[in-house]
Protein backbone atom coordinates (compact mmCIF):
# COMPACT_ATOMS: atom_id res chain seq x y z
CA UNK A 1 0.00 0.00 0.00
CA UNK A 2 3.01 2.47 0.91
CA UNK A 3 5.35 1.24 -1.79
CA UNK A 4 5.54 2.50 -5.16
CA UNK A 5 5.46 -0.68 -7.09
CA UNK A 6 5.07 -1.33 -10.98
CA UNK A 7 0.89 -1.72 -10.03
CA UNK A 8 1.07 1.94 -8.26
CA UNK A 9 2.78 2.98 -11.65
CA UNK A 10 -0.15 1.62 -13.36
CA UNK A 11 -2.20 2.85 -10.88
CA UNK A 12 -1.07 6.27 -11.39
CA UNK A 13 -1.18 6.60 -15.06
CA UNK A 14 -4.92 5.71 -15.04
CA UNK A 15 -6.08 7.99 -12.24
CA UNK A 16 -4.17 10.75 -13.72
CA UNK A 17 -5.40 10.35 -16.68
CA UNK A 18 -8.77 9.73 -15.54
CA UNK A 19 -8.40 13.32 -13.89
CA UNK A 20 -6.70 14.97 -17.05
CA UNK A 21 -9.63 13.48 -19.00
CA UNK A 22 -12.45 15.05 -16.71
CA UNK A 23 -10.10 18.24 -16.60
CA UNK A 24 -10.06 18.63 -20.49
CA UNK A 25 -13.46 17.28 -21.47
CA UNK A 26 -16.84 17.92 -21.91
CA UNK A 27 -18.22 18.67 -18.07
CA UNK A 28 -20.62 15.70 -17.05
CA UNK A 29 -24.00 16.81 -16.16
CA UNK A 30 -25.71 13.42 -14.97
CA UNK A 31 -27.71 13.10 -11.56
CA UNK A 32 -28.19 10.91 -8.41
CA UNK A 33 -29.67 7.12 -8.15
CA UNK A 34 -30.79 5.71 -5.29
CA UNK A 35 -28.71 3.70 -2.85
CA UNK A 36 -30.36 0.62 -3.49
CA UNK A 37 -29.74 1.11 -7.35
CA UNK A 38 -26.00 2.26 -6.46
CA UNK A 39 -25.41 -1.16 -4.36
CA UNK A 40 -26.64 -3.53 -7.20
CA UNK A 41 -24.41 -1.59 -9.75
CA UNK A 42 -21.29 -0.97 -7.85
CA UNK A 43 -21.55 -4.83 -5.71
CA UNK A 44 -19.45 -4.79 -2.78
CA UNK A 45 -16.87 -2.07 -2.59
CA UNK A 46 -15.23 -3.18 0.57
CA UNK A 47 -13.46 -6.16 0.66
CA UNK A 48 -11.00 -7.98 2.40
CA UNK A 49 -8.89 -8.90 0.08
CA UNK A 50 -9.19 -5.37 -2.11
CA UNK A 51 -10.58 -4.67 -5.47
CA UNK A 52 -7.52 -3.53 -6.79
CA UNK A 53 -7.35 0.21 -8.43
CA UNK A 54 -7.97 -0.51 -11.80
CA UNK A 55 -11.50 -2.33 -10.58
CA UNK A 56 -12.07 0.31 -8.12
CA UNK A 57 -11.20 3.13 -10.99
CA UNK A 58 -13.68 1.12 -12.90
CA UNK A 59 -16.81 1.62 -10.18
CA UNK A 60 -16.06 4.86 -9.56
CA UNK A 61 -16.38 6.14 -13.13
CA UNK A 62 -18.96 3.82 -14.31
CA UNK A 63 -21.20 3.48 -11.56
CA UNK A 64 -20.31 6.42 -8.73
CA UNK A 65 -19.12 9.41 -10.95
CA UNK A 66 -22.31 9.36 -13.00
CA UNK A 67 -24.23 9.30 -10.14
CA UNK A 68 -23.14 12.89 -9.12
CA UNK A 69 -23.57 16.44 -10.50
CA UNK A 70 -20.96 18.51 -11.68
CA UNK A 71 -21.31 21.72 -10.20
CA UNK A 72 -18.96 23.33 -13.06
CA UNK A 73 -21.22 22.41 -16.02
CA UNK A 74 -22.35 25.60 -17.80
CA UNK A 75 -26.06 24.60 -17.34
CA UNK A 76 -25.51 24.27 -13.22
CA UNK A 77 -27.55 27.29 -12.18
CA UNK A 78 -28.95 25.51 -9.14
CA UNK A 79 -27.92 26.96 -5.52
CA UNK A 80 -24.45 28.28 -5.82
CA UNK A 81 -22.14 26.89 -8.68
CA UNK A 82 -18.50 26.18 -9.10
CA UNK A 83 -16.20 26.72 -11.45
CA UNK A 84 -12.61 25.95 -10.90
CA UNK A 85 -9.77 27.00 -12.90
CA UNK A 86 -8.06 24.51 -14.85
CA UNK A 87 -5.02 25.85 -12.91
CA UNK A 88 -6.75 25.44 -9.76
CA UNK A 89 -7.80 22.34 -10.23
CA UNK A 90 -4.69 21.04 -11.44
CA UNK A 91 -3.01 22.70 -8.30
CA UNK A 92 -5.35 20.88 -5.44
CA UNK A 93 -4.14 17.42 -7.60
CA UNK A 94 -0.14 18.59 -6.41
CA UNK A 95 -1.39 19.28 -2.67
CA UNK A 96 -3.10 15.99 -2.35
CA UNK A 97 0.20 14.46 -3.18
CA UNK A 98 1.97 16.56 -0.78
CA UNK A 99 0.86 15.47 2.48
CA UNK A 100 1.43 19.03 3.59
CA UNK A 101 0.15 19.89 7.35
CA UNK A 102 -1.13 23.52 6.73
CA UNK A 103 -1.97 24.51 10.88
CA UNK A 104 1.72 25.71 12.05
CA UNK A 105 3.83 27.78 10.42
CA UNK A 106 7.27 25.17 11.55
CA UNK A 107 5.29 22.73 9.33
CA UNK A 108 3.98 24.71 6.59
CA UNK A 109 5.81 27.81 6.04
CA UNK A 110 5.38 27.91 2.43
CA UNK A 111 2.15 26.42 2.45
CA UNK A 112 1.18 29.28 5.09
CA UNK A 113 3.07 31.88 3.17
CA UNK A 114 1.31 31.55 0.02
CA UNK A 115 -2.49 31.12 1.32
CA UNK A 116 -1.32 34.68 3.30
CA UNK A 117 -0.53 36.51 0.24
CA UNK A 118 -4.53 35.53 -0.97
CA UNK A 119 -5.61 36.93 2.21
CA UNK A 120 -3.88 40.19 1.60
CA UNK A 121 -4.54 40.52 -1.78
CA UNK A 122 -8.30 39.94 -0.13
CA UNK A 123 -7.79 42.17 2.50
CA UNK A 124 -6.59 45.05 0.23
CA UNK A 125 -9.57 44.60 -2.14
CA UNK A 126 -11.69 45.32 0.86
CA UNK A 127 -9.98 47.97 2.16
CA UNK A 128 -8.58 46.50 5.51
CA UNK A 129 -5.47 47.31 6.82
CA UNK A 130 -2.12 45.70 6.13
CA UNK A 131 -2.22 43.96 9.20
CA UNK A 132 -5.39 42.25 8.61
CA UNK A 133 -5.15 38.40 8.62
CA UNK A 134 -6.86 35.39 8.79
CA UNK A 135 -7.05 31.88 7.41
CA UNK A 136 -8.78 29.12 5.11
CA UNK A 137 -11.32 27.54 6.36
CA UNK A 138 -13.53 24.60 4.62
CA UNK A 139 -16.57 26.61 3.85
CA UNK A 140 -18.42 29.79 5.01
CA UNK A 141 -20.34 28.05 7.80
CA UNK A 142 -16.91 27.23 9.23
CA UNK A 143 -15.78 30.79 8.58
CA UNK A 144 -19.07 32.42 9.91
CA UNK A 145 -19.21 30.14 12.90
CA UNK A 146 -15.53 31.45 13.76
CA UNK A 147 -16.00 34.62 13.37
CA UNK A 148 -18.60 34.94 15.45
CA UNK A 149 -16.87 33.35 18.37
CA UNK A 150 -14.17 35.96 17.88
CA UNK A 151 -16.56 38.64 18.51
CA UNK A 152 -18.51 37.20 21.33
CA UNK A 153 -14.98 36.43 23.22
CA UNK A 154 -14.07 40.29 22.15
CA UNK A 155 -17.46 41.69 23.40
CA UNK A 156 -16.74 39.50 26.69
CA UNK A 157 -12.96 40.52 27.00
CA UNK A 158 -14.34 44.36 26.75
CA UNK A 159 -17.34 44.20 28.49
CA UNK A 160 -15.68 42.01 31.49
CA UNK A 161 -18.77 40.41 31.67
CA UNK A 162 -21.38 38.35 30.00
CA UNK A 163 -24.89 39.40 29.66
CA UNK A 164 -27.47 36.58 30.50
CA UNK A 165 -27.93 35.65 26.78
CA UNK A 166 -25.63 36.94 23.68
CA UNK A 167 -27.63 37.78 20.76
CA UNK A 168 -26.21 38.64 17.32
CA UNK A 169 -28.11 40.56 14.33
CA UNK A 170 -28.80 39.92 11.09
CA UNK A 171 -31.83 40.19 8.34
CA UNK A 172 -34.24 37.79 8.23
CA UNK A 173 -32.54 36.93 4.57
CA UNK A 174 -29.07 35.94 6.25
CA UNK A 175 -27.96 32.99 4.96
CA UNK A 176 -28.79 29.61 7.17
CA UNK A 177 -25.09 29.15 8.05
CA UNK A 178 -25.25 32.00 10.90
CA UNK A 179 -28.43 30.82 13.05
CA UNK A 180 -26.49 27.18 13.24
CA UNK A 181 -23.80 29.40 14.08
CA UNK A 182 -25.96 30.71 16.88
CA UNK A 183 -27.41 27.51 17.44
CA UNK A 184 -24.06 25.67 17.95
CA UNK A 185 -22.79 28.94 20.35
CA UNK A 186 -26.18 28.96 22.08
CA UNK A 187 -26.87 32.63 21.74
CA UNK A 188 -29.92 34.02 20.29
CA UNK A 189 -30.25 35.71 16.86
CA UNK A 190 -32.39 39.28 16.05
CA UNK A 191 -33.94 38.61 12.89
CA UNK A 192 -34.20 41.77 11.26
CA UNK A 193 -37.29 42.49 8.68
CA UNK A 194 -35.13 43.03 5.49
CA UNK A 195 -36.43 45.46 3.39
CA UNK A 196 -38.51 45.11 -0.08
CA UNK A 197 -35.27 43.76 -2.07
CA UNK A 198 -33.98 41.64 1.01
CA UNK A 199 -31.48 43.75 2.10
CA UNK A 200 -30.92 44.85 5.53
CA UNK A 201 -31.16 49.04 6.23
CA UNK A 202 -29.17 50.81 8.23
CA UNK A 203 -33.03 51.73 10.03
CA UNK A 204 -34.00 48.49 10.13
CA UNK A 205 -30.93 47.69 12.00
CA UNK A 206 -30.92 50.47 14.20
CA UNK A 207 -34.27 50.10 15.51
CA UNK A 208 -33.88 46.72 16.03
CA UNK A 209 -30.62 46.74 18.36
CA UNK A 210 -31.47 49.84 19.93
CA UNK A 211 -31.03 49.38 23.91
CA UNK A 212 -30.53 45.41 23.52
CA UNK A 213 -27.58 45.86 25.10
CA UNK A 214 -26.57 41.32 24.88
CA UNK A 215 -26.21 41.82 20.87
CA UNK A 216 -22.67 41.51 20.21
CA UNK A 217 -22.16 41.52 16.49
CA UNK A 218 -24.05 42.11 13.13
CA UNK A 219 -23.66 39.85 10.62
CA UNK A 220 -24.63 41.70 6.80
CA UNK A 221 -24.31 39.84 3.80
CA UNK A 222 -22.46 40.77 0.72
CA UNK A 223 -24.55 38.95 -1.18
CA UNK A 224 -27.67 36.86 0.44
CA UNK A 225 -28.03 33.80 -1.74
CA UNK A 226 -30.93 33.85 -2.52
CA UNK A 227 -31.52 37.15 -4.13
CA UNK A 228 -28.23 38.12 -4.38
CA UNK A 229 -28.34 41.47 -2.73
CA UNK A 230 -25.91 43.17 -0.46
CA UNK A 231 -26.87 44.71 2.38
CA UNK A 232 -26.60 48.52 3.54
CA UNK A 233 -23.08 47.92 4.56
CA UNK A 234 -22.26 51.71 5.05
CA UNK A 235 -25.33 51.89 7.21
CA UNK A 236 -24.79 48.81 8.94
CA UNK A 237 -21.34 49.73 9.56
CA UNK A 238 -22.39 53.75 11.24
CA UNK A 239 -24.68 51.02 13.64
CA UNK A 240 -21.98 48.77 14.91
CA UNK A 241 -19.48 52.19 15.37
CA UNK A 242 -22.36 53.73 17.11
CA UNK A 243 -23.11 50.53 19.48
CA UNK A 244 -19.85 49.21 19.87
CA UNK A 245 -21.06 45.93 17.97
CA UNK A 246 -18.85 43.75 15.74
CA UNK A 247 -19.68 44.31 12.10
CA UNK A 248 -19.18 40.92 10.41
CA UNK A 249 -19.87 40.40 6.43
CA UNK A 250 -20.26 37.26 4.91
CA UNK A 251 -18.89 37.28 1.24
CA UNK A 252 -19.45 33.40 0.95
CA UNK A 253 -21.11 34.09 -1.98
CA UNK A 254 -21.14 37.14 -3.22
CA UNK A 255 -17.28 38.67 -2.13
CA UNK A 256 -16.05 37.91 -5.44
CA UNK A 257 -18.03 40.93 -6.58
CA UNK A 258 -15.16 43.07 -5.08
CA UNK A 259 -13.78 42.60 -7.95
CA UNK A 260 -16.21 43.88 -10.61
CA UNK A 261 -15.55 47.64 -11.12
CA UNK A 262 -19.19 47.31 -12.46
CA UNK A 263 -20.76 47.09 -9.21
CA UNK A 264 -17.69 47.80 -6.72
CA UNK A 265 -20.16 50.61 -5.30
CA UNK A 266 -22.26 48.07 -3.50
CA UNK A 267 -19.47 47.18 -1.43
CA UNK A 268 -18.99 50.66 0.31
CA UNK A 269 -18.56 50.33 3.86
CA UNK A 270 -17.09 46.92 3.71
CA UNK A 271 -13.76 48.80 4.82
CA UNK A 272 -15.06 49.42 8.48
CA UNK A 273 -15.33 45.52 9.02
CA UNK A 274 -13.92 43.56 11.67
CA UNK A 275 -14.11 40.31 10.32
CA UNK A 276 -15.29 39.17 6.56
CA UNK A 277 -15.60 35.81 4.25
CA UNK A 278 -15.86 34.71 0.98
CA UNK A 279 -15.77 30.96 -0.15
CA UNK A 280 -13.56 30.47 -3.44
CA UNK A 281 -15.18 27.33 -4.05
CA UNK A 282 -18.51 29.42 -4.95
CA UNK A 283 -17.33 32.61 -7.15
CA UNK A 284 -13.72 32.89 -6.93
CA UNK A 285 -13.39 30.20 -8.98
CA UNK A 286 -11.39 27.20 -7.04
CA UNK A 287 -11.70 23.90 -5.95
CA UNK A 288 -13.82 22.81 -2.89
CA UNK A 289 -13.71 23.26 -0.60
CA UNK A 290 -12.59 26.37 0.92
CA UNK A 291 -13.13 29.93 2.73
CA UNK A 292 -11.24 32.86 2.82
CA UNK A 293 -11.19 33.95 6.69
CA UNK A 294 -10.55 37.49 7.57
CA UNK A 295 -9.59 39.40 10.97
CA UNK A 296 -9.34 43.66 10.99
CA UNK A 297 -7.49 42.53 14.48
CA UNK A 298 -5.91 38.85 14.09
CA UNK A 299 -4.45 39.00 17.38
CA UNK A 300 -8.43 39.06 19.10
CA UNK A 301 -8.75 36.02 16.67
CA UNK A 302 -6.26 34.09 18.01
CA UNK A 303 -6.94 34.53 21.92
CA UNK A 304 -10.29 33.17 20.73
CA UNK A 305 -9.35 30.03 19.20
CA UNK A 306 -5.63 28.74 19.75
CA UNK A 307 -5.63 25.62 21.31
CA UNK A 308 -3.64 24.79 24.62
CA UNK A 309 -1.81 21.41 24.54
CA UNK A 310 1.66 20.29 26.19
CA UNK A 311 2.79 18.90 23.05
CA UNK A 312 2.00 22.16 20.97
CA UNK A 313 3.72 23.99 23.55
CA UNK A 314 6.77 24.61 21.41
CA UNK A 315 4.41 25.92 18.62
CA UNK A 316 2.72 28.29 20.48
CA UNK A 317 5.84 29.47 22.26
CA UNK A 318 6.89 30.96 18.83
CA UNK A 319 6.09 34.04 17.27
CA UNK A 320 5.28 32.70 14.08
CA UNK A 321 1.65 32.96 11.76
CA UNK A 322 0.17 29.49 12.66
CA UNK A 323 -2.86 29.36 10.85
CA UNK A 324 -4.75 26.80 13.37
CA UNK A 325 -5.05 29.72 15.68
CA UNK A 326 -7.76 31.80 13.60
CA UNK A 327 -10.72 29.52 13.22
CA UNK A 328 -12.19 26.45 15.19
CA UNK A 329 -9.94 23.57 14.06
CA UNK A 330 -6.31 22.44 14.00
CA UNK A 331 -5.30 19.89 11.45
CA UNK A 332 -6.25 21.62 8.37
CA UNK A 333 -5.13 21.73 4.34
CA UNK A 334 -4.15 24.16 3.16
CA UNK A 335 -7.11 24.92 1.23
CA UNK A 336 -6.24 28.02 -0.05
CA UNK A 337 -3.41 26.99 -2.49
CA UNK A 338 -5.48 26.15 -5.34
CA UNK A 339 -6.69 29.74 -5.42
CA UNK A 340 -2.89 30.72 -4.55
CA UNK A 341 -2.03 29.10 -7.29
CA UNK A 342 -4.48 30.04 -9.91
CA UNK A 343 -4.23 33.70 -9.43
CA UNK A 344 -0.52 33.77 -9.53
CA UNK A 345 -0.60 31.75 -12.81
CA UNK A 346 -3.12 33.70 -14.28
CA UNK A 347 -3.26 36.91 -12.55
CA UNK A 348 -5.71 39.03 -11.20
CA UNK A 349 -7.03 41.03 -14.06
CA UNK A 350 -8.17 37.65 -15.48
CA UNK A 351 -10.07 37.26 -11.97
CA UNK A 352 -11.87 40.65 -12.41
CA UNK A 353 -12.72 39.58 -16.08
CA UNK A 354 -14.56 36.27 -15.32
CA UNK A 355 -16.38 38.35 -12.47
CA UNK A 356 -17.83 40.78 -14.59
CA UNK A 357 -18.36 37.84 -17.34
CA UNK A 358 -20.36 36.41 -14.89
CA UNK A 359 -22.20 39.41 -14.51
CA UNK A 360 -22.95 39.70 -18.19
CA UNK A 361 -24.22 36.44 -18.68
CA UNK A 362 -26.43 37.45 -15.73
CA UNK A 363 -27.81 40.47 -17.18
CA UNK A 364 -28.40 39.10 -20.52
CA UNK A 365 -30.65 36.27 -19.11
CA UNK A 366 -32.72 39.34 -17.19
CA UNK A 367 -32.69 40.85 -20.73
CA UNK A 368 -33.96 37.50 -22.33
CA UNK A 369 -36.83 36.55 -19.32
CA UNK A 370 -38.07 40.69 -19.96
CA UNK A 371 -38.68 39.50 -24.11
CA UNK A 372 -40.92 36.44 -22.50
CA UNK A 373 -44.21 37.23 -22.11
CA UNK A 374 -44.60 33.97 -19.90
CA UNK A 375 -42.13 35.24 -17.61
CA UNK A 376 -41.93 37.77 -15.47
CA UNK A 377 -38.76 39.23 -13.52
CA UNK A 378 -39.23 40.08 -9.65
CA UNK A 379 -36.22 42.76 -9.32
CA UNK A 380 -33.27 43.71 -11.23
CA UNK A 381 -30.01 41.31 -10.45
CA UNK A 382 -27.92 42.90 -8.26
CA UNK A 383 -24.94 40.20 -8.08
CA UNK A 384 -25.56 37.10 -10.03
CA UNK A 385 -28.85 35.49 -9.19
CA UNK A 386 -32.02 36.18 -11.27
CA UNK A 387 -35.19 35.74 -9.23
CA UNK A 388 -38.61 35.46 -11.86
CA UNK A 389 -42.02 33.57 -12.31
CA UNK A 390 -43.47 31.73 -14.49
CA UNK A 391 -47.34 33.06 -14.68
CA UNK A 392 -49.59 30.65 -14.04
CA UNK A 393 -47.19 27.90 -12.17
CA UNK A 394 -47.91 26.19 -9.26
CA UNK A 395 -45.10 24.52 -6.86
CA UNK A 396 -45.81 21.27 -8.96
CA UNK A 397 -44.81 23.28 -12.33
CA UNK A 398 -41.57 24.49 -10.72
CA UNK A 399 -40.80 20.65 -9.44
CA UNK A 400 -41.19 19.26 -13.03
CA UNK A 401 -39.43 21.68 -14.85
CA UNK A 402 -36.34 21.36 -12.85
CA UNK A 403 -36.79 17.31 -12.99
CA UNK A 404 -37.37 17.73 -16.73
CA UNK A 405 -34.36 19.37 -16.99
CA UNK A 406 -32.04 17.54 -15.27
CA UNK A 407 -33.25 14.33 -16.68
CA UNK A 408 -32.83 15.94 -20.23
CA UNK A 409 -29.51 16.59 -19.51
CA UNK A 410 -30.17 20.33 -19.97
CA UNK A 411 -28.96 21.69 -17.23
CA UNK A 412 -29.73 22.18 -13.21
CA UNK A 413 -31.75 24.59 -11.65
CA UNK A 414 -33.82 24.84 -8.29
CA UNK A 415 -36.61 26.82 -7.42
CA UNK A 416 -36.85 29.04 -4.43
CA UNK A 417 -39.44 31.37 -2.53
CA UNK A 418 -39.64 34.96 -2.63
CA UNK A 419 -42.07 37.01 -0.29
CA UNK A 420 -43.80 33.06 0.44
CA UNK A 421 -44.35 32.70 -3.41
CA UNK A 422 -42.51 29.67 -5.16
CA UNK A 423 -40.66 31.41 -7.67
CA UNK A 424 -37.51 30.44 -10.15
CA UNK A 425 -33.80 30.76 -9.25
CA UNK A 426 -31.34 31.18 -11.45
CA UNK A 427 -27.26 31.22 -10.11
CA UNK A 428 -24.40 32.05 -12.16
CA UNK A 429 -21.09 31.72 -11.14
CA UNK A 430 -19.80 29.48 -14.41
CA UNK A 431 -17.90 32.65 -16.92
CA UNK A 432 -18.75 29.56 -19.36
CA UNK A 433 -22.16 29.65 -19.37
CA UNK A 434 -23.45 31.71 -22.00
CA UNK A 435 -27.12 32.42 -23.20
CA UNK A 436 -26.45 29.43 -25.85
CA UNK A 437 -27.00 27.14 -22.12
CA UNK A 438 -30.13 29.23 -20.45
CA UNK A 439 -32.37 29.49 -23.40
CA UNK A 440 -33.09 26.00 -23.18
CA UNK A 441 -33.98 26.27 -19.62
CA UNK A 442 -36.47 29.00 -20.12
CA UNK A 443 -37.46 27.19 -23.36
CA UNK A 444 -38.61 24.78 -21.08
CA UNK A 445 -41.21 27.01 -19.23
CA UNK A 446 -43.03 28.32 -22.22
C1 LIG B 1 -23.91 33.88 1.92
C2 LIG B 1 -23.50 32.50 2.34
N1 LIG B 1 -22.96 32.33 3.54
C3 LIG B 1 -22.56 31.13 3.99
C4 LIG B 1 -22.70 30.02 3.19
C5 LIG B 1 -22.25 28.68 3.70
O1 LIG B 1 -21.10 28.32 3.01
P1 LIG B 1 -20.62 26.80 2.91
O2 LIG B 1 -21.68 26.09 2.14
O3 LIG B 1 -19.33 26.91 2.16
O4 LIG B 1 -20.47 26.30 4.28
C6 LIG B 1 -23.26 30.13 1.93
C7 LIG B 1 -23.47 28.95 1.07
O5 LIG B 1 -24.11 29.00 0.05
C8 LIG B 1 -23.66 31.42 1.47
O6 LIG B 1 -24.19 31.59 0.27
Amino acid sequence: MHRYTDETEELARAVLAYARDRIAGEVPLDGPLPAEELARQAGVTITHEGLGGEEALRVWSEVLAPATISTDHPGFLAFVPGAPTKASVLFDLAISASSIYGGSWLEGAGAVWAENQVLAWLAGLIGMPETAGGVFVSGGTAGNLSALVVARHAAAERRGGRPERWQVAAADTVHSSVVSAARVMDVDVVSVAADERGRLTHEALRDAVAGADSVFAVVASAGATNAGIVDDLAGVADVCARGGLWFHVDGAYGGAGLLAPSIRHLYDGIERADSFIADPHKWLFAPFDSCALLYRDPALARTAHVQQASYLDSLNARAEWNASDYAHHLTRRARGLPLWFSLATYGTDAYRDAVEAVLAITRETAEEIRRRDELELLMEPELSVVLYRRLGWSDDDYEAWWRRLLEAGIGFVQPTSWHGERVARLCFVNPQTTIENVRPILDAMA
